[in-house]
């Protein structure tokens, strides 16, 4: 499967990863007009060779606008404009296609507002160079939060435990949103079905890298709370998140249950309550 040419790592001696391509920055945005500035100019500094994707949802704050002139002036800065608020998943799906399109080699997701710290990007790309995915995660020894409130800690541990345990994933930071996949992972993972439009999105694609038989690593960071703008999680992204972590979660065991009967990856056609989830 990978016939490319150069430095290839071997996974003992299962599995060889060919050399990493161009990576693609994806950063979505809503309203990060003071963090547009600092957190392109990180990643620039960081990682030279990287270009970005703004994918803005026509912030109302004119990150949109920001994100132009940043790329009128540096031919490494792209920009995708969207239409209005369809939440970070919407958001990412379309920056996927988009870098697939230009036929980037790897692909990052990461936030705007500096809790993704770039200095940390090329470890994630070091350990992609023998993996499928690589995750920057919190909940690893040697990963951190720094300025989180307690509650903030508390839901995001809790939302991490419950997927991993629901969707028998080997991950222990399944939400995170600081992530290297190479394209062909992505090009693997059926993004054609997936529906999850908020935060879930992460445990979404997680899972799903997990059902296809990705080698998935995670590395530790430390995630730095914003000191600018606000955050975007909403009442109804958590619930999105349970509402479909726990479908999924049922639908896989009743798979196993009734071998033929149920498609686990599926979820289209997921149900009502949760369409508009995470657009607040
Ligand atoms: N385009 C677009 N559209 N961007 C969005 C939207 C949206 O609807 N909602 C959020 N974003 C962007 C924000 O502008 C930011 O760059 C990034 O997505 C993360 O949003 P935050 O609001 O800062 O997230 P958080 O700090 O509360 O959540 C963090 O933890 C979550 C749970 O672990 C992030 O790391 C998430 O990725 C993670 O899932
Ligand atoms: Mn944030």
């Amino acid at each position: 499967m990978h016939e490319h040419k150069g430095d290839s790592v071997s996974d003992g001696g299962q599995r060889t990863y060919g050399p990493l391509g161009t990576a693609l920055v994806i950063i979505p945005t809503y309203n990060e007009a003071e963090n547009i500035g600092l957190i392109v100019g990180r990643v620039r500094a960081a990682v030279p060779e990287a270009h970005i994707l703004v994918a803005d949802d026509n912030s109302p704050d004119g990150t949109g606008k920001l994100a132009d002139e940043l790329a009128a002036g540096d031919d490494h800065v792209h920009v995708l404009h969207r239409k209005g608020k369809e939440g970070l998943g919407a958001a990412y799906l379309a920056g996927f296609v988009w870098a697939l399109d230009a036929g980037y080699g790897v692909i990052v997701e990461m936030d705007a507002d500096g809790s993704h710290q770039p200095e940390e990007l090329p470890r994630l790309l070091t350990a992609l160079s023998g993996a499928d995915l690589v995750l920057g995660s919190r909940w690893v020894p040697g990963g951190r939060v720094v300025n989180w409130p307690k509650s903030r800690e508390i839901l995001s541990r809790g939302g991490s435990t419950y997927s991993r345990l629901m969707l028998d994933v080997p991950i222990r930071d399944v939400t995170g949103g600081y992530r290297a996949f190479r394209r062909e992972t992505l090009e693997g993972l059926g993004l054609d079905e997936v529906a999850s439009a908020g935060y879930c999105f992460q445990v979404d694609l997680a899972r799903r890298a997990v059902q296809k038989g990705f080698r998935v690593v995670e590395v530790p960071i430390t995630f730095v709370e914003r000191e600018f703008g606000d955050s975007k999680m909403s009442k109804d992204i958590v619930v999105e998140a349970l509402w479909r972590v726990t479908q999924w979660g049922l639908k896989a065991q009743a798979a196993k249950l009734l071998p033929g009967k149920a498609a686990p990856a599926g979820d289209k056609d997921a149900g009502g309550a949760d369409k508009d989830a995470g657009r607040s």
